[in-house]
């Protein structure tokens, strides 16, 4: 003990003990500034690892409880294993141990070093000084593919040709359509069996018509922070309105817009409640028309499909006889091939494929080619990927029954 007491006081800074040696007699401190200090101390003080101190120029002290810096820091639960738990603290992964406190995944909590502490919200917080700037626009942009026009995309005349109608009438030929007073398009539903191409003619319309195409896939953009897909959403109505035309593509749009009673995911409503109001608003002087596409469209949030929303739809079907032949015929002039292949024969003992199950026949081919040292894609390689895809499908539905026979 030293010294006179200044008018200041002696001047002491909180210092946290991070190792004892030499029984009990030197700690190895840090101040809050990240410094570090070796200290020797009489042997009747008893610090822990832990502990907080004041330390002065010649003394050390006990710093009391009231003085602890608040060592619990806000994160988002990103993972929950039985023993760590990890967590996203302002942009830095940081982990902790998992206790007992009734936490999940998405929650936002207070934890400290022992672990979380307590859920503060149910969801994840963002930062409202982290504003979004129009690179958050980025990844929802599709560039025009520079090869996809309606050539690569076989049959489905029907299809194409009232998907091309609704879409021109909307962007290319809106003016016309209001002289005559009819109601704007303004969204168009495209439903139909998983490979069937709604993706596909969704591009290429775009391409064709030069418009810009914003797409957004549902389950990536449910999992956000909070407000965040929203606010993206509005940036990306605000950006297709300042365009000539636009296509604002919800691809999958029953996994973000399932019917809200079954589907109690806070962010998914919020994003629906947010696409209604943006369709509601958008003018019918904005060349822009919302195209979504389900493969399961008794799914959908009805409040999308009352008039002036998703109040037209395109069922994709199944392609028939003639429409497998074209796609058959498109897949090959995307191949090196030799000689005439039997896309007919195929086509007829496809029926109920989708242009991405024959797909799968090109693949195949091309092992059978390269197994047996050909540079090109032959009749009987052809007809062996054929078989083949048509084994798997065999097997698969041979799984699926036995499946369904068991439950
Ligand atoms: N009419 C077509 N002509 C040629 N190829 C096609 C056609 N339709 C689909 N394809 C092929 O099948 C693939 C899958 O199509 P796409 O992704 O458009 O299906 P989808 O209907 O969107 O399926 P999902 O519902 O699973 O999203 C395409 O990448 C393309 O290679
Ligand atoms: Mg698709």
């Amino acid at each position: 003990m030293s010294g006179e007491v200044s008018e200041q006081g002696p001047p002491q800074a909180l210092a946290r003990v991070k190792a004892i040696h030499n029984g009990g007699q030197l700690l190895y401190l840090q101040f809050l500034n990240g410094n570090y200090l070796w200290l020797a101390i009489k042997d009747s003080m008893e610090f822990e690892v832990g502990d907080w101190a004041l330390v002065g120029d010649e003394r050390i002290d006990y710093a009391p409880e009231e003085l602890w810096p608040d060592e619990r820091w806000l994160g988002i639960v990103k993972s929950k294993l039985p023993d760590l738990t990890i967590l996203d603290a302002s942009g830095h992964l940081r982990f902790v141990p998992t206790n007992e406190v009734d936490y999940e995944i998405g929650n936002t909590v207070l934890v400290t070093d022992h672990g979380v502490d307590r859920v503060i919200d149910e969801r994840p917080l963002r930062r409202d000084s982290d504003p979004l700037d129009e690179s958050a626009l980025a990844p929802y942009i599709v560039p025009p593919s520079g090869n996809l026009d309606f050539s690569k995309f076989g049959g489905l005349k029907d299809v194409v040709q009232r998907a091309m109608q609704l879409v021109e009438a909307t962007l290319v030929k809106r003016e016309k359509l209001k002289a005559i007073k009819a109601r704007p398009i303004k969204g168009v539903l495209f439903t139909g069996d998983p490979g069937t191409g709604k993706t596909m003619l969704a591009r290429i319309i775009a391409k064709e018509t030069q418009s810009v195409l914003y797409r957004i896939r549902g389950p990536e953009f449910v999992s956000k922070w909070v407000g965040e897909s929203e606010e993206v959403l509005r940036m990306i109505f605000d950006d297709a309105a300042e365009q000539k035309r636009a296509i604002v593509f919800f691809d999958e749009i029953d996994s973000v817009a399932g019917r809200r009673e079954e589907n109690d995911h806070d962010a998914s409503r919020r994003i629906v409640a947010t696409l209604l109001t943006m369709m509601d608003r958008a003018e019918p002087e904005e060349n822009v028309l919302v195209l979504a596409t389900t493969n399961r469209p008794d799914d959908i949030d009805e409040a999308l499909l009352r008039a002036g929303r998703f109040d037209w739809t395109i069922e994709f079907p199944k392609p028939s006889h003639e429409d497998r032949v074209e796609i058959l015929a498109i897949g090959a002039a995307r191949h090196t091939v030799k000689g005439d292949l039997p896309l007919a024969t195929v086509a007829a003992q496809t029926e109920g494929w989708t242009a991405a199950d024959l797909d799968l026949i090109w693949a195949e081919a091309s092992l059978f080619a390269v197994s047996d040292e050909r540079e090109a894609i032959m009749a009987e390689d052809f007809v062996a990927g054929f078989q083949r895809v048509q084994e798997q499908f065999n097997l698969k539905r041979v799984n699926e029954r036995r499946r369904v026979a068991q439950e």
